[in-house]
């Protein structure tokens, strides 16, 4: 049973992830933002076994994580470029936190790790389970986020046993994920930083950091390796057809069974208020509309959802201030074209 995968964190568990680790083995581990799929970063054949569970094209590039930005900055070099040292000083005060850097390579980490690439994405979680993993077991340890490839991103440790209990040695239960998106992905340049995806660490608080900031645009497929794979328009998707709230029109649905999720209370009273026949599922995400509880929420919902006996998801939509940005950013890739 994919279940008896999932363990608590203790010394002793931990010090057995680390073990699995070393010996080329996967383990599901928890982030603030999301659960990874984890293996040696040093070790090419625990990597490939990744990309081979995940489905996982070999050109989109996966995360190193450390205890510490002292670590990651061994393998990365800061140095050659006056601009990337002092945008690598600023990037380092939101760890450990949501926020991935990428930065020229030095380190030897395994080829398939950064898709052969000369950089290398590197971030700091702050999870006290995951640090007290990254801490024993000494060196950098690859993760991308623990779903089959193009599926939304999990959780909890329920999420990643059902998808890769058979692939992996054991899935460390941190409970459920603060954030609930992934990390926002900045590049270090000679010149601006570039946003590479939006995540837990807004627009906002990166302008405030950097003072300036480069928007990259979604690339529309999959064919270019950089700047960044996971750019790719369609990513996250559940299998039931998603759409927004603004483009959906409730009176040519009249059969459907529809699963709504809603962002506050308020909107679900807005609905059930319209007189339209009431939804055969829905979850409120957070009660006040707090986008970070929105955020938290979100990806169990649409998974939820998917699972649920529905026909069409609708989801609701919200200003791209703060974490809107990243809720946006992985609903527009979830929506059905
Ligand atoms: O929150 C997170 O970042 C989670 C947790 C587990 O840390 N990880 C995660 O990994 O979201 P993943 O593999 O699902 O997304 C990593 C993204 C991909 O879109 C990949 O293309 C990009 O990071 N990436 C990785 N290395 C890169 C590099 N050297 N240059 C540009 N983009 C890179
Ligand atoms: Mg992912």
């Amino acid at each position: 049973m994919a279940d008896s995968k999932i363990v608590l964190p203790t010394d002793e568990s931990i010090r057995d992830a680390a073990a699995a680790l070393s010996s080329g083995e996967l383990v599901g581990v928890p982030t603030e933002t999301v659960y990874g799929l984890a293996a040696d970063a040093t070790n090419q054949d625990a990597v490939l076994k990744i990309f081979a569970a995940k489905g996982r094209p070999s050109n989109n590039p996966l995360i190193a994580h450390f205890a510490s930005a002292q670590d990651a900055e061994a393998w990365i070099d800061v140095e050659s470029d006056f601009n990337v040292r002092r945008q690598w000083n600023i990037a380092t005060q939101f760890w450990p936190g949501p926020l991935t850097v990428v930065a020229p390579l030095t380190g030897s980490v395994a080829p398939a790790v950064n898709a052969g690439a000369t950089t290398l994405a590197v971030r700091v979680p702050d999870h006290s389970v995951m640090q007290s993993l990254l801490r024993e077991f000494g060196k950098p340890v690859a993760a991308p986020s623990a779903n089959r490839s193009n599926y939304v991103s999990p959780t909890c440790a329920d999420h990643v046993a059902a998808a890769f209990g058979d692939d992996l040695s054991m899935v460390i239960d941190g409970g459920e994920c603060r954030c609930g998106v992934e990390s926002t992905i900045v590049r270090l340049t000679p010149t601006v930083p570039q946003l590479l995806r939006p995540g837990g660490i807004s627009i906002e608080q990166l302008q405030e950091a950097f003072g300036e900031i480069r928007i990259l645009g979604i690339k529309s497929d999959a064919a270019s390796p950089l700047p960044s794979p996971g750019l790719m328009r369609k990513h996250y998707s559940p299998h039931t057809k998603l759409v927004k709230v603004d483009s959906f029109d409730p009176s040519v649905n009249q059969q459907t069974r529809i699963a709504r999720i809603f962002f506050s209370a308020a909107s679900d009273s807005a609905a059930s208020a319209d007189g339209s026949a009431p939804f055969a599922w829905s979850r409120v995400l957070s009660d006040s509309g707090d986008l970070d509880e929105v955020a938290k929420n979100l990806f169990a919902a649409i998974r939820d959802a998917d699972q649920s006996d529905c026909e069409l998801i609708v989801i609701d939509v919200c200003p791209l201030d703060g974490v809107g940005r990243a809720i946006m950013d992985r609903i527009n890739r979830a929506v059905t074209q």
